[in-house]
């Protein structure tokens, strides 16, 4: 035998020495949720040790994180109900619960990267990503919304924007929009494969933000299909996104791997709440151990050919690499 594959894999220097895959906080983003009011910090009953914070303790939560080495940062709402309207007003209201927490980290926490959601369902009294009208999902109609809700998050300080709904011709129309305004430096990460997926259910929960009459099907993709994953990607690299995001990503990595091989920007993958939420609960159990399931799932993401990893996970893995 001159081939012995186990010699690699000998000591803890030589497995490192031959490790093809590394993760940093540096290839991480951490989403967090933002709730009205002052020093609240509720925890979301289906994703252990993730909260939705009132804007003061958010920016503490923000703080300690970038001392951390995270930097970039995917912020959601959760909107009041009584807030919410068919049309998604609360969207594009500067003085709206987001736009005002957006400003606010970035006037006090400048070196934070704030990567905003365009999307309608936190603001939409129907709980979809799109415009509604006689049961069903308008396209073209509400791409003038989602328009409007990137100019005013790009007003605010936004750094990135993220259209996570789905809609056909997005990029492109709000690339123009933004380009129109002046920020062409303000970049577009595409939730180019988002998949129609049970793994998101947490962070319905979380948001209140479920449908309020059937599905996402119209508009997410079918889990079935990797091939049409190749149509979004081209569609979303030609209308100018910056980067390109599969979602979720472990039962995905397929599609991971075959857009990075199709497309030479960055891939970004949505490492979702629901996927976070198996492992939690496994972990509460004694079933597995949670830290190390963590860890190898956020590198087989890597390996499938993700740059970036959305992550609950975020401030655990940085906090982890800081007591190696
Ligand atoms: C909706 C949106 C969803 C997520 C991010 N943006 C849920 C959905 O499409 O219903 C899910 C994120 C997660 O599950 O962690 N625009």
């Amino acid at each position: 035998m001159f081939r012995r594959p186990r010699r690699n894999r000998q000591s803890e220097t030589i497995r490192l020495l031959a490790q093809e895959t590394t993760l940093s906080t540096h290839d991480l983003i951490f989403p967090l949720f933002v709730t009205e009011g002052t020093n609240k910090k509720i925890e979301v009953a289906s994703m252990p040790g993730i909260y939705r914070y009132s804007s003061d303790l958010l920016l503490k939560e923000i703080e300690e994180c970038l001392q951390l080495g995270i930097r970039t940062f995917a912020l959601f709402p959760q909107i009041e109900e009584s807030k919410k309207d068919s049309h998604a007003t609360e969207s594009y209201n500067p003085e709206g619960l987001y736009l005002r927490t957006i400003r606010e980290i970035k006037q006090k926490l400048p070196e934070a990267t704030i990567m905003s959601d365009v999307a309608m369902d936190p603001y939409s009294s129907d709980g979809h990503d799109g415009l509604v009208q006689t049961g069903k999902v308008l396209n073209d109609e509400t791409l003038p919304i989602l328009a409007k809700m990137a100019l005013a998050q790009a007003r605010a300080g936004a750094d990135m924007i993220g259209p996570s709904d789905m809609m056909d011709g997005r990029v492109g129309y709000l690339r123009e929009a933004l380009d129109d305004e002046g920020f062409t430096h303000v970049s577009i990460m595409a939730y180019t494969a988002k998949y129609a997926s049970a793994f998101y259910g947490p962070f319905r929960d979380a948001l209140d933000s479920a449908p309020k009459f059937g599905d996402k099907k119209t508009y997410q993709m079918n889990p079935a299909n990797k091939r049409e994953a190749l149509i979004e990607g081209e569609l979303d690299y030609n209308e100018g996104a910056d980067f390109l995001m599969v979602k979720p990503a472990l039962a995905y990595l397929d599609v991971i791997q075959t857009l990075s091989e199709n497309f030479p920007i960055p891939i970004a993958a949505y490492n979702v709440s629901g996927e976070y939420a198996m492992i939690k609960a496994a972990d509460r159990n004694g079933w597995l151990n949670g830290e190390k399931a963590m860890v190898e799932m956020l590198l087989s993401i890597k390996r499938a050919g993700a740059k970036i990893i959305l992550t609950y996970f975020a401030k655990e893995y940085a906090l982890l690499c800081q007591r190696k």
